[in-house]
C-alpha cells in the first residue's frame, strides 16, 4: 500500500460504513505482508469440524508453508458453488489462488501447480486413499495405496497431474484383501 493512500484514508473514513470496513481490512492486512515479504499462498479450506483427516490435511498444508483459513461448515455447499464435480469429491474443498482443490492432495503438487499455472479449475484427489497427507495417521500402520492427483477441468473433465504408485502393488488389483 502507497502512504498515499493512507494519508487519503482519514478522510474517506468519515464518509460510509462500507469504506470503514475495507480501510480496517486493509490495513489489518498490511502488516501480515510487510512482515513476511513473500507472502504464504492462503489456502481456505472447508471442512466438517469432525472430521480428523480434514484437520491432519490442514496441518500438511501449515507444515508446508501454506497459510490456512478454515471454514468448520463441511464441504457439500462449497465443492458445488466452486464448480467441483461431486464424482470428484473427497472430505473437504480447498480454494488457493483461485485453483480449487479437492480432498487430500499434496502439499507439494499445489505448490507444482501455483507454480505452473495450467488452465484448469484445480486438483482433486478422489475419496480418501489410504497413506495420502492427512490419511497417514496411526492407525493405518504406514499402509500407503496408489492414488491418482487429478487435473481437473472447468468442464469436469480430468487427467492425471501426478501418481503415487504405493507400496502394496498387489492393492491395485482391488481382489487382495488387507494382512
Ligand atoms: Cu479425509
Ligand atoms: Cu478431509
Amino acid at each position: 500500500m502507497s502512504s498515499l493512500t493512507l494519508h487519503a484514508l482519514p478522510q474517506k473514513l468519515l464518509k460510509n460504513r462500507r469504506t470503514v470496513l475495507l480501510a480496517a481490512a486493509t490495513l489489518a492486512a498490511s502488516p501480515l505482508m510487510a512482515r513476511t515479504g513473500n507472502a504464504k499462498p492462503l489456502v481456505e479450506v472447508w471442512k466438517d469440524p469432525q472430521c480428523g483427516c480434514c484437520q491432519l490435511w490442514v496441518d500438511h498444508l501449515q507444515a508446508n508453508s501454506f497459510a490456512v483459513q478454515i471454514h468448520d461448515v463441511g464441504n457439500n455447499a462449497a465443492r458445488k458453488r466452486l464448480g467441483m464435480p461431486e464424482k470428484l469429491g473427497s472430505c473437504h474443498t480447498a480454494l488457493v489462488s483461485g485453483y480449487v482443490i479437492e480432498g487430500h492432495v499434496p502439499a507439494s503438487d499445489i505448490q507444482r501447480l501455483l507454480k505452473e499455472k495450467p488452465q484448469a479449475l484445480g486438483l482433486s484427489v478422489p475419496g480418501m486413499p489410504i497413506g495420502s497427507p492427512g490419511m497417514d495417521g496411526p492407525e493405518y500402520k504406514g499402509r500407503k495405496d496408489p492414488y491418482a492427483v487429478l487435473l481437473v477441468q472447468r468442464d469436469g473433465s480430468s487427467r492425471a497431474f501426478n501418481r503415487y504408485p504405493g507400496d502394496r502393488p498387489m492393492a491395485m488389483s482391488g481382489r487382495s484383501h488387507p494382512a
